[in-house]
């Protein structure tokens, strides 16, 4: 694609930034040259804390469906625009309110630790958010005589348990794109860079995990490439990623442990529909105002990270 394309897209988004009043928000997996257009990149945490704080009148949020809901939800006031509003996130869609009602029927004085992946729906339900860069703080807040139950990802939440050695009891819920990475990719990777040091996204099973040296959020592995003094890095998460990490640190080799690492939906936004959606105001991210009030709740408990008196 030659330069010229692309500048002439890149032009017009500014361009319809400066009229409408508008900020790009991007997720660290998006396609780069969104990336590249947008105001702010980050993880969801770091997405999550940017959105309560933004002066622009509308917000366009390139990123899957739950990360724009919580940015609606947290700046309820804004206009949040979702650039291709089929782009979910498989995971998020695994779990239901209903269902988690009739799940906790066993456990009704159980804590409820909700993966930021998850609706909007879900959030009103839960104590408490969390995401992967916090996930062990969160539940050590919890009072040790607690049961907690941890959805959906029941990855990140076996991954934490090992962590902390909290027990708790896991949603059956899962990310496909991380879920089919495999233990025998690292070894491989590892015989091929016998230097290279291997960081992995939570998100991926335990059995990938141990075989990590670090466990890591996509902010978490952009500040780790930053500081490191290792020159090889192989990286267990999606495909994404690998583009701001080259592009902060040119001098190192980042090298994913499987071109199958791809999340489809995180990859549906493409330069041309900030550009629609810029020009057309969709499609708007709309959620009734109990809903908004209710999943706030959980949201910036895990925001404040405070010792809530809730449980
Ligand atoms: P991060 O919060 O680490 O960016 O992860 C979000 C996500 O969807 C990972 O699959
Ligand atoms: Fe959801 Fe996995 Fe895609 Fe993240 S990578 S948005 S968890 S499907």
């Amino acid at each position: 694609m030659s330069v010229d394309y692309f500048q002439k897209k890149i032009d017009t988004i500014n361009r319809l930034k400066k009229e409408k009043n508008a900020i790009i928000l991007a997720h660290n997996y998006v396609l780069g040259e969104v990336q590249d257009v947008a105001d702010f990149v980050g993880d969801s945490l770091e997405l999550s804390i940017k959105a309560q704080n933004i002066d622009e009148d509308v917000i366009v949020f390139c990123g899957v469906q739950f990360m724009a809901e919580t940015a609606k939800i947290l700046s309820p006031e804004k206009t949040v625009l979702h650039p291709v509003k089929e782009c979910g996130c498989p995971m998020a869609d695994m779990a239901d309110a209903p269902s988690l009602r009739e799940f906790m029927k066993p456990y009704p004085e159980a804590v409820t630790v909700c993966y930021v992946n998850s609706t909007a729906e879900l959030k009103t339900e839960v104590d408490i958010c969390c995401t992967s860069a916090n996930a062990a703080e969160i539940i050590a807040l919890i009072p040790k005589e607690k049961d907690i139950i941890f959805l959906p990802d029941k990855n990140l939440g076996a991954n934490v348990v090992k962590d902390t050695g909290r027990e708790m009891i896991l949603w059956d819920g899962f990310c496909p794109t991380h879920m089919r990475l495999r233990p025998d990719y690292i070894i491989r990777k590892k015989k091929e860079y016998p230097h290279a040091v291997v960081i992995a996204h939570p998100e991926c099973r335990p059995e990938v995990v141990e075989l990590a040296d670090q466990s890591l959020s996509t902010g978490g592995m952009l500040r780790f490439a930053r500081e490191t003094d290792a020159k090889q890095i192989i990286v267990a998460t999606e495909l994404g990623i690998i583009h701001r990490l080259q592009k902060e640190n040119p001098d190192k080799q980042f090298i994913s442990i499987s071109e199958q690492a791809v999340c489809m939906t995180m990859k549906m936004i493409e330069l041309d529909h900030i550009i629609y959606a810029l020009e057309n105001n969709e499609t708007e991210i709309i959620l009734d105002e109990e809903t908004i009030e209710k999943a706030k709740l959980p949201i910036l408990r895990m925001i404040e990270m405070k010792d809530f008196n809730i449980w």
